[in-house]
C-alpha cells in the first residue's frame, strides 16, 4: 500500500516507520520539505520524504497528524484527495482540569466535511506514542483495541489490517459519526495516563468475555432501559 503522512511529528514519524517496516511504501510529508526528507532518511526502509502536498499525491491512504488543519489551509489542491483514505488519528487539546467540552462534532468529521470525497476513517487516538514503540511485539500480546469509525466500510476494512499488522486489535466502530465517541475515548484515556497518573502506557481493550456459567443474580430481566 502507498502510505502518505501528512505531518512528521511523533504521530506521523511512529506510525510511518511500522507501516514501512511491514513493507508499506511510505512517504513522509511535511511542511518543511527538507524536515520530510531528514525523517525518511531516518527511518531508512525505502521510506520517501518531502512535501505534504507530494505525500497526499503519492498515497493512497493518508494519515493526516495536523490537529484542526484542513487540506484546503493545508495543501495546495485538496481534490488530490479525492477517493483515497484518509486516517484522522487527531484528538483535541486538553483543556485545564480535563474538562472537555462535550463532542457534537468530531475532528473526523470536520476533516471529512472540508473533503467531502474522501474516505475519512477515524483511528489510532486512543493510545500515547510511547504504546507505538511497543509495536508489532510484544504489543500483540496485550490486544490493546484500536478504534475504526468511519462511513465506507472497505476503508475501515483497510484501516484494520494497518492496525492488525503492526500488532493492535482493531474494533470495527461503525460510521464516521461514531468518531465523536472515539475521540471522547481519547480525551478519557489522555485523563487516565496524565491527570490520573497512570502513564502512558495505560490503554483501552475491548474484551468479549465468555457467558457465566450460572445466571445466579438472575439473569437480565426485560426492561425498557439499557
Ligand atoms: N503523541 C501522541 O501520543 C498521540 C497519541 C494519539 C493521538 N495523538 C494526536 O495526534 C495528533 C498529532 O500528534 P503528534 O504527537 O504527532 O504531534 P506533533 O509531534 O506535534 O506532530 C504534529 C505535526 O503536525 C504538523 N503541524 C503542526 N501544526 C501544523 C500547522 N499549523 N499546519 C500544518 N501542519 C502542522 C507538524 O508537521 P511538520 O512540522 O512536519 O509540518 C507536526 O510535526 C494530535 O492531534 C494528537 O492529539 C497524539
Amino acid at each position: 500500500m502507498k502510505i502518505g503522512i501528512i505531518g512528521s511529528g511523533n504521530m506521523g514519524r511512529s506510525l510511518g516507520i511500522l507501516w514501512a517496516e511491514q513493507g508499506h511504501q511510505v512517504f513522509f510529508g511535511s511542511r518543511d520539505s527538507e524536515k520530510g526528507k531528514a525523517v525518511a532518511q531516518k527511518a531508512g526502509l525505502g521510506t520517501q520524504g518531502g512535501t505534504n502536498d507530494e505525500a497526499a499525491a503519492f498515497a493512497d491512504v493518508i494519515l493526516w497528524t495536523a490537529r484542526g488543519v484542513m487540506p484546503s489551509e493545508l495543501l495546495s489542491n485538496k481534490e488530490v484527495l479525492n477517493g483515497k483514505i484518509i486516517i484522522d488519528c487527531n484528538n483535541q487539546d486538553i483543556p485545564e482540569e480535563f474538562a472537555y467540552p462535550a463532542i457534537v462534532e468530531s475532528l473526523a468529521e470536520k476533516l471529512a466535511s472540508d473533503v467531502p470525497n474522501a474516505r475519512v476513517v477515524k483511528a489510532f487516538n486512543t493510545m500515547a506514542q510511547e504504546v507505538f514503540e511497543l509495536a508489532p511485539a510484544p504489543l500483540k500480546d496485550y490486544q490493546v483495541s484500536v478504534f475504526v469509525a468511519g462511513d465506507d466500510e472497505q476503508a475501515r476494512s483497510t484501516v484494520m489490517q494497518l492496525a492488525t499488522v503492526i500488532g493492535f486489535a482493531p474494533v470495527d466502530s461503525g460510521v464516521l459519526r461514531n468518531a465523536r465517541l472515539v475521540e471522547g475515548l481519547g480525551d478519557f484515556i489522555r485523563m487516565i495516563m496524565i491527570g490520573q497518573q497512570q502513564g502512558s502506557y495505560a490503554t483501552i481493550s475491548v474484551n468479549v468475555l465468555p457467558k457465566a456459567e450460572q445466571q445466579r443474580l438472575g439473569g437480565r430481566q426485560a426492561s425498557a432501559l439499557y
